[in-house]
């Protein structure tokens, strides 16, 4: 049932741990309920935002407006043939939980983005990637409504605009198009992507049998690496990865002959930012209660009692130290708000 509360926190909807309360929060767990509150409950000049599972956003103070959860539920098959499936998932579902049904039933895409947090109407938001694979890479339509008119709109991929930590849906339509489903074409013939160094590792020694072994190790690869928000408040990697051009990236590697780099087509050149924060000195410092991960520096962690402000600063003082070491400025993958 859909439900309207007020002074509500937020402690447990936002993966960083933080104890910040709205002043109103609606979950709604049906289209109707949802539309007609965007529609007729919600104020024209009121401050709202779109909520999933709170894993990609910091909330620097309380939020004086409404938060709005879409929770709608379900999974259908829409399409189908021998070789493909066209399944649509509704908004509100756990993204992991969607993997793994996909994985039990030998579908075949989803595999490498197992256990990232968050629900299947965000994924879209930032096309969530990992190990090789972004949720673009399967993502067929995204569908929803404007929240002004009410209008329903089906997005294909390429209206989608997806990038690399990107998409429509988190800079022209942020707070403007509500996500209420998500439809993946997958393959039934499995097709094992373990090109990512990491998997390949572990393949090397085990060679791969099937999805859910390999969604098993990827489970595995993450468990090492990053840290568990129910355990470590964190939202993943704060920053995304700078994309520079070949010739800006030629001259920082003359400076820097050890810099790591991926091409990112032909033009330009991904290097990791947890390895620009590490060479900066930031690796495992810890600052009272918020520190970066000692195994992965690009995740910022809330080791309890930070405050939003807090992880906040200690982040422009790593961005900071980045610029003036590399002249490259890290750009935050984590929504401020
Ligand atoms: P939220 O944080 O609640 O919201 C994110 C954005 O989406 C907000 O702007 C929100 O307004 C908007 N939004 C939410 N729902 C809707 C909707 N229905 N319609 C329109 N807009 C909406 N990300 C990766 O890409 N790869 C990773 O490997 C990865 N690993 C992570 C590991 C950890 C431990 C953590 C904590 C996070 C990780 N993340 C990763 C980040 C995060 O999991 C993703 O960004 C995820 O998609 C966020 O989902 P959410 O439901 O929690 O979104
Ligand atoms: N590195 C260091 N020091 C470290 C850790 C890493 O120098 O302590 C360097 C190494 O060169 C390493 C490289 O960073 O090879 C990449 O590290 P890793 O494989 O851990 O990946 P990442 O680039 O740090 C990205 C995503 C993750 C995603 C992983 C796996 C971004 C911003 N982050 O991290 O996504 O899970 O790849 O594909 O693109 C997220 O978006 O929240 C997230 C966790």
């Amino acid at each position: 049932m859909s439900e309207f509360l007020e002074h509500y926190s937020l402690e447990k909807r936002n993966s960083f741990g933080l104890k910040v309360s709205c002043r109103y929060f609606f979950e709604a767990t049906n289209l109707p309920d949802l539309l007609t509150y965007m529609q007729i409950g919600l104020k024209p000049d009121s401050r709202f935002m779109l909520l999933g599972e709170g894993s990609n956003i910091l909330f620097t103070s309380d939020y004086a407006g409404t938060i709005i959860c879409p929770a709608l539920k379900g999974i259908d098959v829409t399409q189908e043939n021998k070789d493909y499936v066209m399944v649509k998932a509704r908004a509100g579902e756990n993204w992991d939980k969607f993997v793994e049904y996909c994985v039990e039933r030998n579908w075949s895409g989803l595999e490498n983005l197992s256990l990232i947090p968050g629900t299947v109407g965000s994924s879209p938001v930032q096309n969530i990637g990992a190990y090789g694979v972004e949720a673009k890479d399967t993502i067929r339509e995204v569908e929803g409504f404007f929240i002004e008119s009410g209008e329903h709109k089906t997005f294909n991929n390429a209206e989608c605009q997806f990038a690399y930590r990107n998409s429509i849906f988190k800079h022209e339509l942020k707070n403007r198009f509500v996500i209420t489903s998500v439809s993946f074409l997958l393959k039934k013939k499995p097709n094992f992507n373990i090109a990512y160094g990491p998997v390949e590792t572990e393949f090397r020694k085990k060679p791969v049998q099937d999805l859910a072994a390999l969604r098993q190790t990827i489970i595995e690869i993450r468990e090492s690496k990053l840290p568990d928000p129910s355990k470590l408040g964190n939202a993943g990697s704060f920053f995304k990865n700078p994309i520079l051009s070949n010739p800006d990236f030629s001259a920082l590697k003359s400076l820097f002959p050890e810099i790591p780099s991926y091409p990112s087509g032909d033009q330009f050149t991904k290097i990791p930012a947890a390895w620009l924060i590490e060479q900066a000195g930031w690796k495992g410092v810890r600052e009272g209660n918020i520190g970066t991960y000692p195994s992965q520096p690009l995740v910022i962690v809330n080791y309890g009692g930070a405050s939003g402000k807090e992880i906040h600063d200690f982040a422009k003082k790593i961005k900071t130290s980045v610029a003036d070491k590399f002249g490259v400025e890290l750009e935050m993958e984590v929504n401020l708000i």
